[in-house]
């Protein structure tokens, strides 16, 4: 496979990480015993099943889900725990939209919203700004072992040795291809645009590719695919920001001539997750760029005109081979939640086999728990699910860089890396300004 160098890096970091969230895990046991006193607003629910109990409602509050996932989950959910009713609050399909909101919610302790799902990137802030619930005396009280998690989901919610989120499910950047255009998608971006040229306009398509290269969050996720995928990083293992590169400049080029291209739509400058994914079921493209839940649209009757014409892969390689940035979501607990204890029970049953089963299964979202990729039914989302090659795919994908003022580096990079997508600056001067910019926030 393509993958080599970076995905071998990468799994001896992941290994590396395995090993500190172990450590991190035991020597949290004695601090976490004192922390009962946190949940003062704890009202002594026992959410057990069968037993009688007060009926009580949470508010789940989440991003857009255009796929019938969530629903399902909750419905389980209710059906197993009849006393908790779980109300949905939609927010914004938007990561960095959603993040505001949370932001301006929790900051002002509101007890509005009970669970949450919260970005990859966020645990870090979050937990610094003290406005979740430490759950290392839940998952120890009611014998949860974290090792069944991918490592790297379990460490990206874990900030000074206690882990404040659940991994739900796990996102790595994937490409899409019309299985009823082409037998094999493109092994590099080069092979990409030439394959996008030659076959846009067929099969009734318009375009050759999508990707999501609006001003926001999915922005980053794109862009460090291009540059890991060149062999370039953002911020290297020892905190250091390295993005002024040769590396990077040669994929921010990469990036500039797919999104200047003829093969893309002329308002590819505006394209989000759902942008694509609408482009994408109505059977416009040929290639697209996307998380792997896209696959539970493609394949949706209702929705989608390329019902079983549509398969994953990696997506194409760069000089140093194949990259998928980390993404994916968590559950979180409001710190101020009058209802900790069946918000815990819900976020169990959302992060646990069951319920992360039903939301592969009706959501085509990846687990975060590796025995379920053994399941035959999650097998049957797509191949990919069902290929142990993915497994190590998701385990390789690139974080963004891990940090309290994520939001603040990503706006940076947002904003440079746009001005290079528009004409408005070289790559060069976007690495440069990447470099400097995010150093001086970093020192601040
Ligand atoms: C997906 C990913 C998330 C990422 C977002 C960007 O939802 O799971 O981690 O930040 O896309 O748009």
């Amino acid at each position: 496979m393509k993958f080599s160098k970076l995905a071998l890096s990468s799994l001896l970091l992941i290994a590396l990480v395995f090993f500190l969230v172990a450590c991190n895990n035991s020597a949290s046991t004695d601090q976490d015993s004192n922390d009962e006193s946190d949940t003062s607003s704890d009202n002594g629910e026992q959410a057990e099943e069968g037993s009688e109990e007060e009926p009580v409602t949470i508010v789940y509050a989440r991003g857009v889900d255009t796929t019938p996932g969530t629903d399902a989950v909750i419905k389980a959910f209710e059906e197993k725990f009849p006393h908790i009713k779980v109300e949905q609050r939609e927010m914004p399909a938007d990561t960095g939209q959603s993040h505001d909101q949370y932001v301006t919610l929790l900051s002002s302790q509101s007890s509005e919203i009970d669970v949450f799902n919260a970005d990859v990137i966020w645990p870090a802030e979050f937990a610094q700004a003290n406005y979740v619930l430490e759950l290392d005396r839940f998952i120890e009280r009611d014998g949860i072992n974290m090792e069944d998690y991918f490592p790297g989901t379990v460490a990206a919610a874990n900030f000074n040795g206690k882990q404040w989120a659940m991994p739900q499910y796990t996102d790595a950047g994937v490409f899409y291809y019309r299985t009823d255009i082409v037998d094999e998608p493109p092994a590099t971006w080069d092979e990409l645009i030439e394959m996008s040229n030659e076959l846009k306009g067929e099969g009734g398509t318009e375009y050759g590719y999508l990707m999501q290269a609006a001003q926001y969050e999915g922005l980053i996720t794109n862009a460090i695919e291009f540059i890991a995928s060149y062999g370039g990083e953002v911020v290297d293992e020892n905190n250091n920001v390295v993005v002024n590169s040769p590396e990077t400049i040669k994929a921010l080029e990469k990036m500039k001539e797919i999104v200047t291209s003829d093969f893309v739509p002329e308002n590819i400058l505006n394209f989000m997750e759902i942008e694509t994914e609408n482009a994408w079921i109505e059977g416009n493209a040929v290639f697209a760029r996307n998380w792997p839940y896209m696959m539970s649209s493609s394949n949706d009757e209702e929705r989608s005109e390329i019902v079983d014409n549509v398969e994953m892969a990696r997506l194409p390689a760069g000089d140093e081979g194949t990259a998928a940035a980390l993404g994916g979501w968590m559950t979180m607990i409001n710190r101020y939640s009058e209802h900790p204890e069946a918000a815990w029970e819900f976020v169990k049953f959302i992060s646990g086999p069951e319920g992360q089963k039903i939301t592969a299964v009706e959501g085509g979202r990846a687990p975060t728990l590796s025995a379920l990729y053994d399941d035959p039914e999650v097998q049957g989302v797509s191949s990919l699910f069902a290929n142990p090659e993915f497994r190590e795919v998701l385990q390789s994908a690139v974080p963004r860089p891990v940090s309290p003022i994520y939001p603040e580096v990503s706006d940076i990079m947002q904003i440079e890396i746009s001005k290079v997508l528009t004409g408005d600056q070289t790559s060069e001067e976007a690495a440069k300004n990447m470099q400097e910019k995010i150093e001086a926030a970093m020192a601040e």
